[in-house]
């Protein structure tokens, strides 16, 4: 693999959102590692709810999301803390896809007024559920004190987070998603990837 492809999800319905903002200069500087990233807003995509009973088949805009996952081999998963859960939007997102995620390594950011943990932690389990592999921490975003009305980051301890994550996420996602494909193409049956082979 020459180089990783990051897909950014961004949750939040709002205009200007703080995690939306965030999730821009972090692709911007994971593109500085051996990495190629995409950026997904839910507000701009409309995604319909989830129906497991849907007839009619995938529509556009889930065909070009799905198209969009497939591409990925890592992700950077960013809600709002709403009540200390995840947004809908990103429940939604999370909820059209399974196998697509398995392999692949999940980063998080949370825009909280109190550090979003419980957020993480549950897109941290949604993402377990799916067999991907998650980085062991996810940066918060207070979004009035961390940034000036320019749009610009003027917590330095934010910025230093941001850096240390693209890093992170670039080599560790790139040394699982490595294995991952190794496993599925080799013929040992004992390995977490055996049961993706086609
Ligand atoms: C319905 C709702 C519930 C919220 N619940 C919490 C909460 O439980 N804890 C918290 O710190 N902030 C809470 N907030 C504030 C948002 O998390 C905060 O404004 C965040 O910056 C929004 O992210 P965004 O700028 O990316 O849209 C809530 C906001 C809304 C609209």
């Amino acid at each position: 693999m020459n180089s990783l492809n990051v897909l950014g999800i961004g949750s939040s319905m709002r205009e200007g959102s703080y995690g939306t903002m965030t999730l821009k200069i972090l692709l911007d500087l994971i593109e500085r590692y051996e990495a190629k990233t995409r950026l997904l807003d839910l507000r701009e995509l409309k995604m319909p709810i989830f129906n497991p009973d849907s007839s009619t088949g995938p529509d556009m805009e889930i065909q070009k999301m799905t198209d969009e996952v497939s591409w990925a081999d890592a992700f950077i998963l960013v809600s709002p803390d709403y009540h200390g859960s995840m947004s809908g939007s990103m429940k939604n997102f999370l909820d059209h896809y399974w196998e697509e995620f398995a392999g692949k390594t999940f980063g998080y950011i949370c825009t909280s007024h109190e550090k979003g943990l419980t957020v993480m932690d549950q897109m941290r389990t949604a993402v377990r559920q799916c067999y991907g592999w998650s980085l062991p921490y996810g940066i918060s975003v207070n979004g009035e004190e961390d940034f000036n009305e320019m749009g610009a980051i003027i917590n330095g301890l934010l910025d230093k987070r941001l850096n240390i994550l693209a890093h992170d996420l670039v080599v560790y996602g790139k040394l699982i998603r490595e294995q991952f494909l190794q496993d599925i193409s080799n013929d040992v049956s004992d390995t977490f990837a055996a049961r993706y082979r086609l």
